[in-house]
């Protein structure tokens, strides 16, 4: 992609010595440029550039990478770049201990300017509209912890989480992104009921969440979506997840 960026990005770019040179792979709803040990990221949509924009600060917090300089008019962030090239997707390390320890952190955020699930969802079924009914206790949500959301830092070996969504609502939420990740191997995956299944299991019992609240959530995410594309892989895991929904009724 190589549309120029707004003005007013190229602006703070400019205002924060950072050269516009070096773009790295686009994101699914970002820009992303390097300049040696930081990078500057722009959100061309939705919730990034809002709330998005407010929960990066609170990351840093629990090992996000560290922000250099904001400009909230645009989302645009100036942070730190995080090396080594791996993700929790290509690391080969166990995804569900990082997933967990990650979750757990994430919790204990402020909810201060976090989007309510409520506003990110529209006419959902329903049985999800009963799931914000019966919502007792909000908490904060990255909201895509997923595998290539989580990047391993070379210099520590530690998982650091980038790219949040900043949501505020059911913690058992937070499970969906991971659960239907990662998206180039799990929709083939022969086993994918029970592997799903023996998933949401064991993350209730670490999370002490409702297994029945994680499934429902993860059937509802994909299937009530209304921009999933018709060749979307995900439209693949959507009858399994389903049945899953069932299961734990
Ligand atoms: N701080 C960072 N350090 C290193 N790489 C990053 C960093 N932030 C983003 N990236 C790279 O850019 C990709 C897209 O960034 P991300 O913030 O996830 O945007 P999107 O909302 O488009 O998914 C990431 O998957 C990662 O490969
Ligand atoms: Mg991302």
């Amino acid at each position: 992609m190589s549309q120029p960026l707004p003005a007013e990005v190229q602006a703070f770019a400019q205002a924060n010595d950072f050269p516009l040179t070096q773009e790295l792979d686009p994101g699914y709803c970002s820009r992303i440029f390097r300049h040696g040990d930081r990078i500057l990221k722009f959100p061309f949509q939705g919730e990034e550039q809002t709330s998005g924009f407010h929960a990066a600060y609170q990351l840093e917090q629990i090992g996000g990478p560290k922000i250099y300089a904001g400009h909230e008019q645009t989302g645009s962030l100036i942070m730190e770049f995080i090396p080594g090239g791996m993700s929790l997707t290509t690391s080969g390390q166990p995804d569900e201990p990082t997933f967990i320890h990650l979750a757990r952190q994430v919790q204990k955020l402020s909810t201060e300017n976090c989007l309510p699930l409520e506003n990110y969802y529209q006419n959902l079924p329903d049985f999800g509209k009963a799931l914000f009914a019966t919502t007792t206790n909000p908490v904060f949500l990255h909201g895509d912890l997923h595998h290539s959301n989580i990047l391993l830092d070379e210099r520590t070996n530690e998982f650091r989480p980038i790219d949040p969504k900043g949501l505020v609502g059911d913690a058992a939420f937070e499970c969906v992104a991971f659960l239907r990740n990662p998206i180039d191997t799990l929709p083939f995956r022969e086993d994918l009921f029970e592997f799903t299944v023996g998933r949401i299991e064991r993350l209730s019992q670490a999370l002490t969440l409702d297994p029945a609240r994680i499934a429902a959530w993860t059937y509802i995410d994909r299937a009530f979506d209304p921009d999933l594309e018709p060749s979307s892989p995900w439209r693949k895991v959507i009858p399994t997840f389903e049945r899953i929904y069932h299961h734990f009724l």
